[in-house]
């Protein structure tokens, strides 16, 4: 053992000591931290995944009072669970959701088991969440490292290995687990999440004055700058969308999109691929059958997804006629807001139009 991964040892023997008092006195009072009950902690860790606390409070609330338990959420409505995930994004982590819940219901008899790689074998249950799992609810010493964390240990040990290779997260998940304090491990696991998203922080400055760690901090001299090291970002795709926004009396035309790919299974308004100007959008309108009698209005947007950034247009026209072809559904707009499933990326566009009739 050379000095440096010595004085890694020494600075994560340290953490439980240094961190279970700060924690104790300083973690926020999140809706999933009211106890350690399997089902919210799943899901809140689910949610929280991709997502920022302040947003996920409210998802949260709505989810676990529509489907209270794992038996719930094993037999619920497709069409619903897409719609209490609506406006969160990536959507599969839902479906996933449901394929465990199912299989809790099947193999455990609807409860979560005390057991790690029982949890990590459930759909969509990776390193990360069994970790969270098994630590908070059932104080196994199993670390849940995620991207709060490897913050942490990168800058407090001064570590420039790159925290988006397995490799890495693999190291230190086991490094972590020989320093979990017994009795403690809910608690440890937490703590090291909170102190990078409240101190160490991802964006800006971390504020080493107040973290508990600064004593022993390899980075807390300006080094943190440069940590994590993290692989380079692969650049996005563009797309360019024609949306035809097609309103009939009352109602509006809705899509489903396909069963894989992007948003599969999500609404959609319909759309063409390319640009469309205002001649071709009627065009098309008419050849769908919607016989279009007024152009109302063009909107532009954008949507920045993981792989790829959309460009769309949308045309918005009034039509004399509402063919149910050609997957098309018209739907009212309480039915829109109330049942269908619109990811952000359309919704945009929607509450551009409302707004915009409400004033
Ligand atoms: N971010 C995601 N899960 C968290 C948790 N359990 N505590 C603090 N921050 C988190
Ligand atoms: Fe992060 Fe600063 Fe604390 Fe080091 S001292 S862990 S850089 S907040």
């Amino acid at each position: 053992m050379n000095a440096e991964t010595d004085r890694t040892g020494a600075r994560l023997s340290a953490l439980p000591d240094l961190l279970l008092p700060w924690f104790a006195a300083n973690k926020r009072p999140l809706p999933w931290r009211a106890d350690r009950e399997p089902y919210r902690v799943w899901l809140s860790e689910v949610m929280l995944q991709q997502t920022r606390v302040e947003a996920v409070r409210a998802y949260y609330a709505r989810f676990l009072a529509a489907l209270p338990d794992v038996p719930a959420l094993a037999a619920a409505d497709g069409e619903l669970l897409h719609k209490l995930w609506e406006g969160l994004g990536y959507y599969s982590r839902v479906r996933n959701l449901q394929r465990a819940a199912r299989e809790l219901v099947e193999r455990h008899g609807g409860v979560f088991p005390a057991d790690y790689a029982a949890i990590r074998a459930l759909p969509g249950i990776g390193d990360y969440t069994a970790g969270a799992i098994a630590s908070i609810c059932f104080e196994l010493p199993t670390p849940a490292v995620d991207g709060n964390a490897l913050r942490v240990l990168s800058r407090l040990c001064g570590d420039a290995r790159c925290v988006d290779e397995p490799a890495t997260k693999k190291a230190w998940r086991e490094a972590l687990a020989a320093v979990y304090p017994a009795g403690r491990c809910g608690d440890f696991t937490q703590a090291l999440m909170e102190l990078g998203a409240t101190v160490c922080v991802p964006n800006g400055a971390p504020d080493c004055p107040r973290c508990p760690l600064a004593g022993l901090c390899a980075a807390r001299n300006g080094a943190w700058r440069e940590l994590p090291v993290r692989a380079k970002k692969r650049a996005r795709r563009r797309e360019t969308l024609t949306l035809l926004l097609l309103r009939c009396g009352e109602r509006w035309a809705l899509r489903r999109r396909a069963e894989t790919g992007l948003l599969a299974g999500l609404w959609e308004w319909p759309n063409v691929p390319g640009t469309l100007d205002a001649q071709a959008a009627l065009a098309l309108a008419a050849a769908w059958g919607c016989e279009p009698t007024e152009l109302e209005r063009e909107l532009r947007r954008g949507h920045v997804f993981t792989h790829v950034e959309w460009d769309m247009r949308g045309w918005y026209l009034r039509c004399a006629a509402a063919p149910e072809e050609r997957g098309l559904v018209w739907v009212t707009a309480e039915e829109l807001e109330q049942t269908y499933a619109l990811p952000s990326a359309f919704r945009q566009f929607w509450d551009a139009i409302r707004g915009e009739e409400a004033t």
